[in-house]
């Protein structure tokens, strides 16, 4: 049995007075035995939040980091920094990176590989655009994707990771897959985790839906058999979210 997860990705939302609040505000709210919930934060909200979390389950991700550990890379953060904060997750490759600012399959891999070897839980997300699914190509592009990006990557390691299939379409539009399609993909990411690292890696795997998840479409999204929970964006920033996170 996997345990759903509900991850928050506020993106480029709230200032860090404003994310302390919001954080205390929600705690007991949103905390819970059953769901891992997780909330992906601006990186200089990281140490509010974390610290208004204390006691609670819920935990911290980053939105992105480089795959090198120092150097002259002036603007970025390391995985090494977000370890020495004890930050346990981080979102590598969401589509608004790959398609703004220069995320590649090569770097989301190198990431990944980077984020593991520090004990933080990469978030990887992969994903349509609308022209791809109306090409029939969604099943080749997820395939690319992942393959790029478990690239020397171990079974053992299917236990350290998250895949987030977040259809470029779904995301902050207002559509939402519908539970087939999102289903559909998600067996399929399972599906190539199995013939590359054989079943009891896929069965551990984390297979999450990102694309305008909402407190009314959640429970039947998450209720799939292949969907382990959600990345949640828009409806992660607003009092409802706590709907989301105790979707049943
Ligand atoms: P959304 O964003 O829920 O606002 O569609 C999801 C995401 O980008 O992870």
């Amino acid at each position: 049995m996997r345990k759903t997860i509900v991850a928050g990705n506020w993106k480029m939302n709230f200032v860090p007075s404003r994310a302390k609040a919001f954080a205390v505000e929600m705690k007991d709210k949103l905390d819970s035995n059953k769901v891992e919930v997780i909330l992906c934060v601006p990186y200089v909200d990281l140490r509010s939040v974390k610290d208004a979390l204390e006691g609670t389950n819920i935990k911290v991700g980053a939105q992105n980091m480089h795959y090198m550990d120092e150097g002259a890379y002036t603007g970025e953060i390391s995985g090494a920094m977000l370890r020495d904060m004890g930050v346990p997750y981080v979102i590598i490759g969401h589509s608004e990176r790959r398609e703004r600012f220069g995320d590649t399959d090569t770097t989301v891999n190198l990431k990944s590989l980077k984020a593991i070897e520090h004990g933080l839980v990469p978030i990887i997300c992969v994903g349509e655009s609308q022209k791809q699914r109306k090409q029939n190509r969604t099943q080749g592009v997820l395939r690319k994707q992942l393959a790029f990006a478990l690239d020397e990557l171990t079974a053992d390691d299917m236990s350290r990771i998250i895949i987030a299939y977040e259809p470029i379409w779904a995301i902050g539009t207002g559509e939402t897959a519908t539970d087939q399609q999102a289903e559909e993909a998600c067996a399929l990411i399972r599906q190539q985790v199995e013939q590359r690292f054989g079943k009891a890696a896929a069965d551990k795997v984390h297979i999450l839906y990102g694309g305008s998840v909402t407190p009314d479409n959640a429970k039947s999204l998450f209720s799939m058999p292949n969907i382990d929970g959600g990345l949640v964006g828009g409806a992660s920033v607003v009092p409802s979210f706590e709907k989301v996170v105790h979707f049943e």
